[in-house]
């Protein structure tokens, strides 16, 4: 795998649709699990130029910082708490257009204004870990990022589950 990303396509959907088997070469590497799932949190980030792309990960009643890449970041969410607590508690995908809006919101950084977060589930079927995904422009997200960041975690859980 070159260490390059090579992004190509002008809508959102080729640029995913690139991006996806440079996820797939970089989650091969046999490096372990923070090496390789921090350069993939490198990747989407890098790749569709998002604000801040990380992972949080389920640790008793808290969602802690696992690897990210981005501005600095909340350490510790409470279950139940801002989008990405939202995403844990009810087991689904949310996409908040404007974090103003979202009862409850976390701001880790002024300059995110809308984001997406995604559970991670281990093998038992309990969500491991959540993706969120944040951008500095108000409604970036929408149901094409949700299907294809939901491949994008398909990658993630192979990781963290073998
Ligand atoms: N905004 C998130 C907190 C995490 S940061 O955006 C990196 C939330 O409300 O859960």
């Amino acid at each position: 795998m070159a260490e390059t990303l090579i992004i190509t396509g002008t809508t959102k959907e080729e640029r995913y649709a690139s991006l996806l088997p440079q996820l797939k070469a970089l989650a091969e590497d046999d490096a372990g699990q923070t090496a390789v799932l921090g350069n993939l949190m490198s990747a989407i980030k890098y790749g569709m130029n998002f604000y801040w792309v990380g992972l949080y990960e389920v640790k008793n009643d808290m969602l802690v910082l696992h690897t990210f890449q981005g501005t600095v970041a909340c350490t510790k969410i409470a279950f139940g708490k801002g989008v990405c607590g939202y995403a844990w508690k009810n087991k689904q995908t949310v996409i908040v257009a404007d974090v103003n809006k979202f009862d409850g919101h976390i701001a880790c950084s002024s300059e995110s204004k809308s984001e997406i977060v995604l559970p991670v589930f281990d093998k038992k079927d309990e969500v491991k870990m959540v993706l969120d995904v944040d951008s500095d422009k108000f409604a970036t997200f929408d149901d094409v990022d949700g299907e294809w960041l939901g491949k994008v975690v398909g990658i993630i859980e192979r990781v963290i589950n073998t």
